[in-house]
């Protein structure tokens, strides 16, 4: 099946199902019947696969785990309950204390603030370089580096990673390249063609695109040899896991051994499982992906345009815009769209910026972005609050900057909200 078509189907096959259900059920179910005492201990083993306990899987997650696996050309797929698990589990999979990762310095604020006071403190230290810095980039790994981690495109900075040149070096340390795809979504950057390894998600964002659910998702590319020296998590035998060394001992399924690991060792113990009633509604939400983004992508670039040429708007960052660093990038890692994102600073600064959110009238001022609604947020105020001045800057988040997620309305509704809010500030 082509995209917009797994989008429908993939990991859902009606015909198999005893009551012909067309979209997936949902199976509020805590545990599961074995068929016998060696059913139990096969599955226990990974000697087969089947449903346990729904802290480790569930048939309706399950479902939402194919399709998105299909949707990213992967070769398996973890759900989780929120896109900070994805981006916690993705990393503690691989590492523990003394190790440390190479991460951009640009980071939507809860994921900058996991990896600055968080993470630190059970011993993992990550490495803020610039990711367009691929010099900073390459001599910040040392022997204890795990992995580059980055945003395909920035929260909220915009600023669009080249994700062929940082998998190219994480490879040449025999180091995956992680990236949080939640901003482009697999509908305009298939990430894995391009390099990446592991492809992390907030599906609360666009891929669900209803504004219902918080979700996660950490997608594996197949492949990797996990077993290459660099991973003592997969070189040692798990004493937690009947002594499994997960890099050597899985045979042909240790092309999934990250995502074997992830769903066994920190979703099992740590147990941040999605729900299937959450997992139904991210699928609900899907079906509608390809479309939304289209939409979303037209209206983000006429909501630029028509910003960029406003008397009151300071500055304006828009991959999409021809004058924007990121544009070559986006030609080459957007499939020529700028994203759905547009971000601006007013002129007047703070006060204005403060005036202009509070008279929008159909913008929703809400801490989310990939929502249908069209959204604005003061980032320095709300999600990025927990960041000193300098640390707006490094995180491509500067005290003036107004975040937009452009929503699928009509565009002379978006451009109409915008020009009078803009006004009330003059
Ligand atoms: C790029 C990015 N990654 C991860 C997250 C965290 O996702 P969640 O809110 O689903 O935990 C967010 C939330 O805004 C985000 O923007």
């Amino acid at each position: 099946m082509k995209y917009n078509s797994k989008l429908i189907h993939a990991g859902w096959d009606s015909d198999a199902d005893p009551e012909g259900a067309i979209t997936v059920p949902i199976y509020r179910t805590t545990a599961y019947q074995f068929n016998n005492t060696e059913h139990a201990a096969s599955l226990f083993a990974l000697k087969e696969f089947g449903n346990i306990y729904s802290r480790i899987g569930n048939p309706t997650v399950g479902a939402l785990e194919a399709r998105l696996t299909a949707l990213e050309d992967g070769a398996m797929c973890v759900a989780l309950s929120s896109g900070t698990s994805a981006v916690m589990y993705s990393l503690i999979n691989i590492m523990s204390q003394g190790d440390n990762f190479i991460s951009a310095s640009q980071l939507y604020g809860g994921t900058y603030t996991m990896f600055d006071n968080i993470l630190p403190e059970y011993g993992i230290n990550a490495k803020k370089v610039d990711i367009t810095d691929f010099k900073a980039v390459e001599d910040s790994i040392d022997d204890k580096t795990r992995a580059i981690y980055c945003e395909t495109i920035t929260n909220p900075g915009l600023v669009v990673a080249d994700i062929s040149a940082l998998s190219d070096i994480a490879h040449s340390h025999g180091i995956p390249l992680i990236v949080d795809a939640t901003f482009t979504t697999s509908a305009i950057q298939k990430s894995f063609d391009f390099g990446a390894d592991i492809v992390v998600y907030s599906l609360t964002k666009w891929m669900s695109g209803h504004g219902r659910v918080i979700a996660g998702a950490v997608i594996e590319k197949g492949g990797f040899d996990w077993g290459n020296g660099n991973f003592p998590l997969f070189d040692k035998p798990d004493t937690s896991y009947g002594g499994m060394r997960w890099g050597h001992d899985l045979g042909e399924l240790g092309n999934v051994a990250y995502s074997l690991r992830l769903r066994t060792v920190p979703l099992r113990n740590l147990g941040a499982n999605m729900s299937p009633d959450t997992a139904f509604e991210v699928m609900s939400g899907l079906e509608t992906l390809a479309l939304r983004m289209e939409r979303h992508c037209e209206n983000a670039k006429q909501a630029a345009d028509y910003l960029d040429k406003h008397d009151l708007v300071e500055w304006v960052r828009f991959p999409g815009l021809k004058n924007d660093p990121a544009f070559e990038l986006s030609e080459k890692y957007l499939q020529g769209t700028g994203g759905t994102m547009v971000v601006f600073g007013i002129k007047g600064g703070k006060d204005a910026g403060q005036k202009f959110i509070d008279n929008l009238k159909m913008f929703r001022h809400v801490a989310n972005v990939g929502d249908t609604r069209s959204l604005a947020i003061h980032p320095a105020t709300t999600t990025h609050s927990q960041l000193d001045e300098d640390q707006l800057i490094a995180a491509g988040s500067p005290p003036e900057l107004i975040r937009l997620s452009i929503g699928i309305e009509d565009i002379e509704d978006i451009l109409g909200d915008l020009g009078q809010a803009l006004e009330s500030t003059s």
